[in-house]
């Protein structure tokens, strides 16, 4: 799966955003290690906070399916507008695949390629066990 194949994956997830009070619709498509490809788009809220953003839709619907092993994720949003996962979302990517890579498109419309490692150091880690 190219970045640009799992791109296009993006943009058809795009497509079920659920965002009246932004009017951005974001979408996110999620590689697993098995080669499925699970989508997720942002669905907001009137009461604004309850938002989950695109990367956590797909994130949790790979999850519910019993999936947890995934090598990359491609975002997309308006043309014209970068959207690199917010951090909340990249935490909650590191929790599953920690060198995921993560592809997104630029002002420009250029596909850019980072691994998660490097866009979320020091991740935050729960050392279970202890006081
Ligand atoms: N959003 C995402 O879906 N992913 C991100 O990484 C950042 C923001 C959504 C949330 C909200 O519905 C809209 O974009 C504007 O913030």
């Amino acid at each position: 799966m190219t970045p640009a194949r799992l791109m296009d994956e993006a943009q058809r997830a795009r497509g079920m955003a659920y965002a009246p009070y932004s009017r951005f619709a974001v979408g996110a498509a999620l590689l697993a290690a098995d080669g499925r490809v699970f989508h997720g788009c942002n669905v907001e809220n009137a009461s604004y906070g309850l938002t989950t953003c695109a990367e956590r839709t797909a994130v949790f619907t790979a999850v519910s399916a019993g999936v947890r092993e995934f090598t990359a994720i491609a975002v997309t949003a308006r043309e014209g507008h970068g959207a690199p996962p917010c951090g909340a979302c990249r935490q909650v990517l590191h929790e599953f695949a920690p060198d995921l890579w993560v592809y997104w498109r630029d002002d420009r419309g250029r596909v850019l390629k980072r691994r998660l490692s490097a866009l979320l150091p020091k991740a935050f880690v729960f050392e279970r066990g202890g006081r």
